[in-house]
C-alpha cells in the first residue's frame, strides 16, 4: 500500500509548507516538493487544500455503562463518525464497576472494540476503588501500555472515589510515569443541591445546572490540584468549563504543578440557555459539568489561545432522547449525562477558530491533535505529520460548506446538539495508516483495521 498526497499546504502545531507527503506501509516516508510516486501508489491532488495530522480526541465515552443505561454507538459507529470528521485516533474511557477488578473491565472494553473499529484507539483506566489489588492491576495494565489513569470526584455512590483512594492513586501514577486524568465537581455539594432542587419541585433539565454551578467545579479543580501538588503527581483536568474553574487551574500551573487542561467543544459553543429549551427538549443538553453563562465562551477560546486551555475535545457520550434521555422526565437527576459530538469537533473548532479568526491554524493543530498525542504518549507517531509518524492524515477543503443534521450523521444517536450549524470546511480525504479511509467526505474506509494503541508511560503534566 503506497500513497502520495501532491501540493498540499501541510499545517502542524508549528510549521506551514506546500508539499507533498509519501506514504509507504503505513507511515510516512518522505515529504518534499516533487516526490515520486512510489510504484502503485494511489495519488491524491490536494492543491489548494490543507493536510493537518489526523486529529486525537482523548476523551471520548463508546462503550459506556451509566445511569442505569448505556451510551448508544459501537467502536463501529463511532470511528465512522471520528473518520468522516477527521479524527483517526479516540482515546475511550475503561471504567470498572467499584468491586471489579480492572483488568476484567478492560477485557470487556477490548471485547467490545478488538476488531471493530476503522480508526485506531487507546483506553484509559478509571479508577474506581483503590486498595492493594487494585494497584497491582493498575501497575500491569500500565505494562500493557494504558498509561493514563482517570478518578471521578464526583457521581456520589458511582463512579466517585474518596480523598484516600484519590491521594493513593495519585501516588501510583507518580511512581509509574502516568497521567491522571479526572473528573472535577464536588459531588457531596453537587447530591445536596440535588435534593434542595427536588425537594421545592424543580424536577426538569433546567434544574441541572442549578445543582452544579461553577464554584462547585473550581471546588473541585481545587480538590485535585491540591493533592496532585502534595502527591507531585501531574493532572490532566477533563472538560473545564468555566472561568471560575479556568482560575484555579492556571494559578497552580503558575506554581508548578503539572496540570493539563481540556474544554470540549460544547462549552465553546452552546451555553446553559439551551439545557432550559421548552418541552423536555433541554434534556439534549444536560451533561457534566453543565453547560454555563455565555461569557464563559470568551474566557475559553482566549485561554486557548493564550495557551492556559491545552486540549480541546469532546467527551463524547451518545445518549437517545427519545427512550434514554427521558429516562429524567419526573427528575433531572435521572437524565442520562452527556452531549455527543465526535463527529463534529474537527469542522466546529475549525469553523469558529481559525475561520473566524479566534485562533490560528497552528493552535487549532495543537489542541485538537498534537497536545493530545503529546500528553498520552502517543506523539509521534500520532499528532505530528513527519517521516515516521503514522499516515493519518486529513486533507481538509477550506472551501467545504454544510449544515449538520441528525439525518446525515454517522453518530448512532437520535439527536445532533448542533443541529442547524453553518460549518465552514471540511475533510475530504481521511487516512488511516496509509490508507483511504473517507473520499470526498464520505466513509469508505475498513471496519477491523482500526487498532489498539499501546502507549509509553511518559506523561506530561
Ligand atoms: O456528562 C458527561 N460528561 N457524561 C459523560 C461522563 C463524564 O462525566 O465524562
Ligand atoms: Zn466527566
Ligand atoms: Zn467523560
Amino acid at each position: 500500500m503506497a500513497l502520495l498526497i501532491r501540493n498540499g499546504e501541510i499545517v502542524t502545531a508549528s510549521t506551514r509548507a506546500i508539499a507533498d507527503i509519501r506514504c509507504d506501509g503505513e507511515t510516512i516516508t518522505a515529504i518534499g516538493r516533487d516526490l515520486e510516486a512510489p510504484a502503485g501508489a494511489e495519488e491524491i491532488d490536494a492543491s489548494g487544500k490543507l493536510v493537518f495530522p489526523g486529529f486525537v480526541d482523548p476523551h471520548t465515552h463508546i462503550h459506556l455503562p451509566f445511569m442505569g443505561t448505556f451510551a448508544k454507538d459501537t467502536y463501529t459507529t463511532a470511528s465512522r463518525a471520528a473518520l468522516v470528521g477527521g479524527t483517526t485516533c479516540f482515546i475511550d474511557f475503561c471504567i470498572p464497576e467499584r468491586d471489579e477488578d480492572p483488568r476484567v473491565a478492560l477485557e470487556t472494553w477490548r471485547a467490545k472494540s478488538d476488531g471493530q473499529s476503522a480508526c485506531d484507539y487507546s483506553f484509559h483506566i478509571a479508577v474506581t476503588r483503590f486498595d492493594d489489588a487494585v494497584a497491582d492491576a493498575l501497575r500491569e495494565i500500565v505494562r500493557e501500555g494504558i498509561t493514563s489513569f482517570k478518578v471521578f470526584l464526583a457521581y456520589k455512590g458511582a463512579f466517585g472515589i474518596d480523598d484516600e483512594a484519590l491521594y493513593r492513586t495519585l501516588a501510583l501514577a507518580r511512581s509509574l510515569g502516568v497521567l491522571t486524568c479526572a473528573h472535577c465537581e464536588n459531588e457531596d455539594a453537587i447530591a445536596l443541591e440535588q435534593a434542595r432542587l427536588l425537594a421545592a419541585g424543580e424536577t426538569g433539565p433546567g434544574a441541572h445546572h442549578e445543582s452544579r454551578p461553577p464554584i462547585v467545579e473550581a471546588e473541585g479543580v481545587h480538590h485535585l490540584v491540591t493533592f496532585a501538588e502534595l502527591t507531585g503527581a501531574p493532572v490532566y483536568i477533563v472538560h473545564l468549563s468555566c472561568a471560575e474553574a479556568l482560575d484555579i487551574a492556571v494559578r497552580a500551573k503558575h506554581r508548578g504543578v503539572a496540570v493539563t487542561v481540556e474544554t470540549l467543544i460544547q462549552y465553546l459553543l452552546l451555553d446553559k440557555s439551551w439545557a432550559e429549551r421548552p418541552n423536555f427538549e433541554g434534556a439534549k443538553y444536560v451533561m457534566s459539568p453543565p453547560l454555563r453563562d455565555a461569557t464563559n465562551q470568551r474566557v475559553l477560546w482566549d485561554a486557548i489561545r493564550h495557551g492556559a486551555i491545552d486540549v480541546v475535545a469532546t467527551d463524547h457520550a451518545p445518549f437517545d432522547f427519545a427512550d434514554q434521555k427521558t429516562m429524567g422526565r419526573d427528575d433531572f437527576t435521572k437524565i442520562p449525562n452527556g452531549i455527543p459530538s465526535l463527529e463534529n469537533r474537527v469542522e466546529l473548532l475549525y469553523t469558529h477558530g481559525p475561520a473566524a479568526g479566534r485562533i490560528d491554524l497552528h493552535r487549532f493543530v495543537d489542541v485538537a491533535s498534537t497536545q493530545p498525542a503529546k500528553r498520552f504518549g502517543l506523539f509521534p507517531r500520532k499528532g505530528s505529520i513527519q517521516v515516521g509518524s503514522d499516515a493519518d492524515l486529513v486533507v481538509w477543503d477550506p472551501a467545504r460548506r454544510r449544515t449538520i443534521t441528525a439525518s446525515e450523521q454517522e453518530m448512532n444517536v437520535d439527536y445532533n446538539p448542533f443541529e442547524g450549524f453553518e460549518i465552514v470546511g471540511g475533510a475530504d480525504v481521511v487516512t488511516v495508516r496509509g490508507e483511504v479511509a473517507v473520499r470526498d467526505g464520505a466513509f469508505v474506509g475498513t471496519i477491523g483495521r482500526g487498532r489498539f494503541v499501546a502507549r509509553e508511560p511518559n506523561a506530561v503534566g
